[in-house]
């Protein structure tokens, strides 16, 4: 455990504000600090920043994050504490006394950031080796020597265990390798042995350019699967990862070309674009969404033309709205992807394509008329009432009046008779959101607490318990007080309870208050739950006879004595008939 008066020190060092203001941007609000919450897509700040109290820290009352700075730090980064208290501590210029499990864990992501390297400079070295089959590959697909080099491609040839042999040479150990997902344990012989055979190799980079994974593609004509990636390993999520981020940060441009696969942006960058990046594989997640948003304002999408892709340009298209992010789709014909349209036409149609990308919105409005016929009257009618969906969509009335009038002309309807549907769309979902508005506040109530699940069975005792203890997080001084009173066995919660000893702990031991006294023993999550104690209550004063109250309540309190067994068969019977009829 690091000494309470170095993370004091290394606080003081890093105000929460200035580190949040790296990430988000701050506005002030009387005495706090408010940002769009980085943890969750959302338009308006519910993320505050306390920076007056004993001891500052941040909450998001939308998705109930919260924390210290490095419990921040953390969070954003995809850190271990000890590595936040690291990047906190290099920011600062202090040096950190580290203990032996936490000194493990970081130790060992640093071993596989250098394993990752020393295999990519392996598989670069294949490629240039004997066999010449990965080369002439990645030539035959158009790349040139100069783009081979800067994405660090390679190729992992016919062997079972070059790679394996190689890196053990360089000190790595089977454990290491396994860790980072490199070799394989076979479940038969038990034997290891390298996972990526006879493919070539992308690297995948963070953004600070170390090598955090790989993808492999088959260099044979069926093998399967065509393309092999690394899982997720200490060192790399795959949902949080852009492909060729590292490259695209840098552009200058403010829009990011989406693509899917790993040769579609390769392909893309070596034509001239360096704001290309790929979600590799996965549908793309909200956090890759909000990565993007730090680097860009427009993405236009660039996936496969056949079904498929053009279905997850779909989803891309909300999931990126959702994260204020404007969109385009880009349409190409007579090619299946980005790759293969730039190897028939060129560089240039490419960037015409680019130019005439479809906003989200015509795009949407052009896919409401495939497999439809126009021509035919009910059909049409089908087509027109999907477009009005589409239309009622949209939030800025003057965007949608020019669309309304575009598609009036396109099917021949008038302005008037569309708009009229709209609207009427438009009243409908009016009163449907106002019922669910009104269903969602009733559910709110009854919210499960997902962190502290004793809470839902017992809500008032939770409640009794998060005042109490936000009373002593302000008053530290009355805890010997308090303790006359109560100890951490009246505490009905668990997670309450646990709050409660370390509390006490702490502060028995000569502490001071501070978020971080519970940094070190709780999870992210729970971390989010302590914080929300102190924000919660944060404009309330809290009196003594409130704190009495809490107390009462507390030690009053009788577990329920009533289990399956003392029910008798009757009241069974009666419960079960009472469920089936549905009234339970
Ligand atoms: P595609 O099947 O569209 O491949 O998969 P591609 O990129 O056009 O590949 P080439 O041109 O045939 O070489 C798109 C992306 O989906 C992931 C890869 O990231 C790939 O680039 N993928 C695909 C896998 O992870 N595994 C697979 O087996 C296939
Ligand atoms: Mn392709």
């Amino acid at each position: 455990m690091l000494p309470e008066d170095f993370i004091f020190q290394l606080k003081q060092a890093n105000p929460i504000e200035s580190i949040m203001g790296r990430y988000v941007e701050l506005k002030r609000s009387g005495n706090l600090l408010k940002c769009c919450c980085p943890f969750h897509s959302e338009k308006t700040p519910s993320c505050m920043v306390y920076t007056n109290i004993q001891d500052s820290h941040f909450y998001c009352f939308g998705c109930h994050v919260g924390g210290d700075v490095i419990t921040f730090l953390m969070k954003i980064e995809g850190v271990t504490y000890i590595e936040a208290v690291e990047m906190l501590a290099e920011n600062a210029g202090m040096t950190v006394p580290r203990d032996d499990h936490e000194r493990r864990k970081a130790q060992q992501r640093m071993r596989i950031f250098e394993l990752n390297r020393a295999a990519a400079g392996y598989y670069y070295q294949q490629l240039l080796g004997a066999d010449k089959r990965g080369l002439y590959y990645l030539a035959e697909r158009g790349l040139k020597p100069e783009t081979i080099k800067k994405y660090g491609l390679g190729f992992a040839g016919d062997g079972w265990d070059g790679l394996f042999k190689a890196m053990q040479k360089l000190g790595f150990s089977e454990q290491e390798l396994l860790d980072a997902n490199l070799c394989s344990r076979s479940s038969r012989t038990g034997g290891i042995y390298d996972r990526f055979r006879n493919r070539v190799i992308f690297p995948i980079f963070d953004l600070r350019g170390s090598v955090i994974a790989f993808g492999g593609r088959t260099i044979d004509k069926d093998g399967e699967p065509k393309y092999l990636n690394s899982s997720d390993t200490p060192v790399y999520k795959k949902g949080d990862t852009l492909f060729s981020l590292n490259f695209a940060k840098k552009s200058q441009s403010k829009r990011l070309i989406l693509a899917e696969g790993y040769l579609d942006v390769i392909t893309i960058n070596q034509a001239g674009f360096d704001n290309v990046v790929a979600s590799l594989g996965t549908a793309l997640t909200p956090s890759q969404c909000r990565l993007m948003r730090q680097y860009c304002e427009e993405v236009v999408i660039s996936y496969d033309s056949d079904n498929a892709g053009q279905t997850s340009a779909k989803k891309a298209v909300n999931l990126l709205h959702s994260v204020g992010i404007t969109t385009k789709i880009l349409r190409m014909e007579g090619a299946k992807d980005p790759d293969e349209y730039i190897k028939k036409y060129g560089a240039s149609r490419f960037r015409l394509l680019l130019e005439e990308a479809d906003d989200a919105v015509s795009f949407q409005i052009e896919q409401c008329k495939v497999g439809l016929d126009v021509n035919n009257v009910s059909e049409k009618n089908t087509v027109l009432q999907k477009i009005t969906a589409v239309l009622a969509d949209i939030s800025n009335e003057l965007e949608r009046e020019v669309y309304i009038s575009k598609v009036a002309k396109e099917y021949e309807v008038s302005i008037e008779a569309i708009r009229a549907q709209v609207d009427k769309e438009l009243r409908k979902r009016e009163n449907i959101r106002k019922k669910t508005n009104w269903r969602s506040l009733s559910t709110q109530v009854q919210m499960r607490d997902p962190v502290n699940p004793d809470a839902n069975a017992h809500r008032r005792e939770a409640k009794a318990e998060e005042l109490l203890l936000c009373y002593l997080f302000r008053n530290p001084d009355a805890l010997k007080d308090v303790l006359r009173q109560i100890t951490a066995d009246n505490f009905v919660t668990e997670l309450n309870r646990r709050v409660f000893t370390c509390f006490c702990d702490a502060i028995q031991n000569g502490s001071s208050f501070s978020l971080s006294i519970f940094s070190e023993q709780f999870s992210t999550g729970e971390m989010g739950h302590i914080t929300g104690i102190l924000a919660v209550h944060n404009d309330i004063a809290i009196s003594e006879k409130a704190v009495a109250d809490c107390i009462q309540l507390l030690k009053q309190y009788q577990p329920e004595q009533t289990s399956a067994e003392d029910i008798s068969d009757e009241e069974w019977a009666a419960a079960l008939k009472r469920k089936n009829s549905g009234k339970l």
